[in-house]
């Protein structure tokens, strides 16, 4: 039944609002300097922009596979992107895009280690004339023009159903939930994405929640010692983790080795890091979220360059959704995409779309199941 399910909302099929794309900015976004002549030209001599990656210790995907996909993505839309990471540092995230303002990007997509540094650059960059893009994670309070990012209240409902198809049927099993950064609003909808359909598991019965905590930062090796505080105060039973991305479940299997419980217990993940999927494929890791990063590094691409022409009209045809910013108290245009459910079963569709290759998967102990499930 769960199997199914897995891949139906259609994120993109809502209607294009008539707003036009307002405000103060209204004149900016490339109808000066050189953005204008080149644009769909050439990879070289097309419009600067710059990307702000967060951080790469919370999860492999940014050096693995945003950067090098938004890479490819900006150059395919002809532009000249600048992309940098910083490293969970706020101040480092500012001065970065100090940077990237002062040498005159056109667009400015922004993944922010936390909402305000994020807020306090859009800011920034909007005054002097540069529109910006949240990418990936919302600043609340913020003030860019776009968002784009995937369904990730949906994040956390596969999450929640994963850990229930794992766990099956174990009246009152003991689940321990390791969850994202409380300045993330993306861990904020996986949250609540999970809860949609552990709640009523826990108010039943079903399952027993000894305790949820939301780890500072995404911290992986903080979110592993937290999760062996609570299994050993809970005299070491657990039948169930949730963890919230792949680096999370990663600590967390590194704890259950400890006592041979791995295998034995199902976790969770996002992300579909090589390193998961062969947890996967070995029987550590239940399950995994994959997003594909080159449909969100595509979509942003296309926005960005809609945007450094200064083609609102284009923009706006992109971003078909919108997503609430309750503390700004306003709704963010967005470009929200699938995220697909991956156990054992499909871990072959991650490899079929190439972000992750049947060689980083398949060593001598996964080439078995990788046979098995014709990955090569
Ligand atoms: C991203 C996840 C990632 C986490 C930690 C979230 O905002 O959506 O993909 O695992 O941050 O970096």
């Amino acid at each position: 039944m769960g199997r199914s399910s897995v891949a139906l909302v259609a994120a993109g099929a809502g209607l294009v609002l008539a707003l036009t794309a307002c405000g103060a900015n209204g004149t900016s976004g490339g109808g000066s300097g050189g953005a204008a002549a080149p644009s769909g030209g050439a990879a070289s001599g097309g419009a600067k922009v710059g990307v702000i990656l967060p951080e790469t210790a919370t999860s492999a995907r940014y050096e693995s596979f945003d950067k090098p996909l938004l890479d490819k993505a900006l150059r395919a839309e002809g532009l000249d992107p600048d992309i940098q990471n910083a490293q969970g540092d706020v101040q480092k995230f500012s001065t970065l895009a100090d940077g990237m303002i002062n040498n005159g990007v056109k667009v400015l997509v922004i993944d922010a280690p936390n909402s305000e540094v994020g807020g306090a650059v859009a800011k920034k960059a909007q005054a002097a004339g540069i529109p910006t893009i949240d990418y990936d994670r919302l600043n609340l309070g913020g003030s860019s023009d776009y968002y784009v990012s995937f369904d990730n209240t949906r994040v956390g409902a596969l999450q929640g159903q994963g850990l229930v198809q794992g766990v099956g049927a174990k009246p009152g099993a003991n689940i321990i939930e390791i969850e994202g950064a409380p300045t993330d609003n993306n861990a904020t909808l996986f949250y609540e994405g999970q809860q949609s359909v552990l709640k009523p598991k826990y108010a039943s019965g079903d399952f027993k929640l000894v305790a949820s905590q939301r780890i500072p930062d995404w911290n992986n090796q903080q979110g592993g010692a937290t999760f062996e505080q609570f299994l050993t105060a809970n005299g070491g039973k657990v039948d169930g983790v949730l963890a919230a991305n792949d680096g999370m479940a990663g600590a967390v299997i590194t704890v259950l080795k400890k006592t041979g419980l791995n295998g034995k217990v199902p976790v969770t993940g996002q992300d579909a890091t090589p390193e998961s999927l062969q947890a996967i494929l070995l029987g550590d890791q239940y399950m995994t979220v994959f997003k594909p990063i080159a449909q969100e590094a595509d979509a942003a691409a296309k926005l960005t360059a809609a945007l450094a022409k200064g083609d609102k009209a284009a923009a706006a045809a992109l971003a078909t959704a919108t997503s609430r910013d309750p503390k700004g108290n306003r709704a963010v245009k967005s470009l929200l995409l699938t995220p697909i459910l991956i156990t054992k079963d499909n871990v072959k569709a991650v490899t079929d779309q190439g972000s992750v290759k049947a060689s980083e998967l398949c060593v001598a102990a996964t080439q078995a199941a990788c046979d098995q499930l014709g990955i090569k």
